[in-house]
């Protein structure tokens, strides 16, 4: 059952909680942003509501809203041309929010990530996807190199992240007084943690007056990417683990990040967990069977596969933490599904395939003729 839904744009209808944005400029770069709140069947007397970010957004997860205003923020600057390196997820969405508004992209991506690539996205004029055969850490460092030595943005800053997501708790504190309850946990599986860190700076943005009890946050990360987990909660890190979605890859994270996190956990009484792979596997059918119960239809890849699995670590995260009785009956509990329900899309047939050491000369040549 659908509680809640903004059909259209949560970024433009809480556009005035930006700071430094131009509406106008938001409004150029909107293209779909919208969330929805649905009921899907309690589990041992725990009540579970699950935010649905991938279902109303233009390209299927929730890096739409930070793209939107990432775009919207270098549109207002003047800039023609911008640079960025991802997963994936962030690069779609930042295509499709750059094509959109005339911004000319070029966006770094590692191998692991050309699954995730939609190729109608990559393949428009003004944008240049270039698989770079190295390490996410040396992918960020030669798109530092290129986007200084050619004076273009990179997207999406941090302050952008944590805008993006701050829009969360708006809609959220809405969603809560018409629905008539809000939730006791807040569940969302982590990478770089910015949904979450965005979204607890937003409730505290929201209501500065109001003293409230934010819902408890519960990260989950998966077995093989787990540095949260092991600041916040003990686990012992498991490198050798498959990984079984390269979108939650961040292994190492400033100490700035660790410390927000650590304050969020402390102040709403949450953890971040490790879900041991072979956990995960024995909850994906029941998660993605209570999805589709509802409307909610996981994308799957032609080998039979979930597209994206970083929404349904949430729901299945979630499922694990009430079996343990970590959440207790009688919780409602929040989980976010950042993505999984994008376009079915053909495999994306790169344009430029480099190594390392050619990456860095070919972004600059590609961004110089660009700017
Ligand atoms: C679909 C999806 N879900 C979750 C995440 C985790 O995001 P973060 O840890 O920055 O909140 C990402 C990106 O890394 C993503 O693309």
């Amino acid at each position: 059952m659908e509680l809640y839904r903004e059909d259209q744009s949560v970024v433009l209808r809480y556009a005035e909680h930006l700071s430094g944005i131009d509406s106008a400029a938001l409004r150029r770069a909107s293209l779909r942003e919208g969330a929805r709140i649905l009921r899907l069947p309690s589990f041992h007397q725990v009540d579970i509501d699950v935010l649905d970010l991938s279902t109303l957004s233009t390209t299927g997860t929730f890096k739409d809203w930070v793209a939107c205003v990432a775009v919207a923020r270098a549109l207002a600057a003047g800039h023609r041309t911008a640079a960025a390196q991802s997963s994936g997820n962030t690069a779609n969405a930042l295509a499709a929010y750059a094509s959109r508004t005339g911004i000319r992209l070029v966006a770094l991506y590692p191998p692991a990530s050309r699954r995730r690539i939609h190729p109608r996205l990559a393949r428009h004029p003004r944008v240049d996807f270039v698989e770079v055969q190295a390490p996410e850490k040396q992918i960020k460092e030669i798109l530092h190199a290129a986007t200084c030595a050619v004076g273009v943005p990179a997207l999406p800053g941090a302050h952008d992240q944590f805008e993006g997501n701050k829009l969360r708790a708006y809609f959220l504190r809405d969603a809560a007084r018409a629905i008539g309850h809000g939730w006791d946990w807040h569940v969302q599986a982590v990478s770089s943690a910015y949904g979450p860190l965005g979204f607890y700076r937003g409730v505290a943005e929201a209501d500065p007056a109001v003293p409230r009890v934010a819902p408890r946050f519960l990260g989950v990360q998966q077995e093989a990417v787990t540095p949260y987990a092991c600041a916040l909660d003990g686990a012992i890190a498991a490198p050798e683990a498959a990984m079984l979605e390269p979108t939650l890859f961040r292994q190492s994270l400033s100490s700035d990040l660790i410390d927000e996190m650590r304050q969020v956990c402390t102040r709403t009484n949450g953890t971040v967990r490790c879900l041991p792979n072979r956990h995960y596997l024995k909850w994906e059918p029941h998660a993605i069977a209570m999805l589709s119960d509802v409307g909610i239809m996981v994308t799957h890849t032609p080998d039979g596969q979930p597209q994206e699995r970083a929404g349904l670590y949430s729901l299945a995260g979630a499922l694990e933490a009430i079996s343990d009785g970590v959440i207790p009956a009688g919780n409602r509990v929040l989980p976010v599904y950042t993505g999984g329900s994008g376009p079915v899309t053909d495999p994306y047939i790169p344009e430029h395939v480099v190594t390392a050491q050619d990456a860095t000369p070919l972004v600059e040549r590609i961004l110089a003729d660009a700017a």
